[in-house]
């Protein structure tokens, strides 16, 4: 049941906060097409892992979107052992509610931090990129065990929708909003689907 709970909404919510996002982005939207269709060639989906894992610029759009838009955005945690944050001394036993969005947005830490920029997770010289301010997945002993599928299904994910879909909203992107109920979900995102090659011809809509 954990696994399930953890696993299924986490993931498709950060899908559909990528969506949001790439429909404001049409450069990165781009280059993830140009990814795609360059990687998987006449296939729908990537169909190897080793074709997986090439998908660098489907990763750096999940990790893009997951600084942005956390879907775990308060983390519960226990203080094991007395420890200083800051100026501040937190007994141990004490329990923590850690805001993971202050830090990944901080100008210290990531440049033009408000900016949806995948190419930053990509480009060594692009400016302050911090990445132990950025724990979309906890970090520690209880650090989310399914990252690595999680990861995986998003780069299959995107590489495919972009591949084979133009993604177009409906309505503003103001209509989109932060819903929390333990994890974000996007509330009030439509988009528009339609098959690359019958938005080509100009024929119909999926
Ligand atoms: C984008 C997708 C996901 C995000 C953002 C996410 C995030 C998190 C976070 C923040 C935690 C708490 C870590 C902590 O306490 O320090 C967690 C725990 C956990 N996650 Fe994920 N997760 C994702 C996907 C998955 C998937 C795909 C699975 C399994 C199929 C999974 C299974 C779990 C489990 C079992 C725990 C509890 C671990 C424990 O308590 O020791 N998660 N996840």
């Amino acid at each position: 049941m954990t696994m399930l709970l953890a696993g299924e909404d986490t993931t498709a919510y950060t899908l559909g906060w990528a969506v949001h996002q790439l429909c404001g982005s049409p450069e990165s939207m781009m280059e993830l097409r140009r990814e795609a269709d360059e990687l998987l060639g006449t296939s729908d989906v990537a169909g190897d892992i080793e074709t997986a894992n090439k998908l660098a610029w489907a990763g750096a759009v999940a990790n893009e979107t997951m600084r942005l838009r956390p879907v775990a955005p308060i983390h519960f945690l226990d203080a094991k052992v007395e420890t200083v944050v800051g100026d501040l001394l937190v007994p141990k036993g004490t329990r923590v509610c850690l805001l993971t969005r202050p830090a990944a947005c901080d100008p210290g830490h990531f440049v033009d931090p408000q900016t949806f920029r995948p190419r930053r997770w990509l480009d060594e010289n692009a400016g302050a990129h911090d990445v132990s301010a950025y724990i979309p997945f906890g970090s520690g002993p209880r650090i989310c065990p399914g990252r690595v599928l999680a990861l995986l299904e998003m780069k299959l994910l995107l590489s495919m929708l972009y591949k084979n879909f133009n993604v177009e909203r409906v309505g503003g992107a103001e209509g989109v909003r932060e819903n929390f109920a333990l994890t974000m979900s996007p509330v009030g995102l439509k988009v528009r689907l339609r098959r690359r090659s019958s938005a080509l011809a100009d024929t119909g809509t999926a």
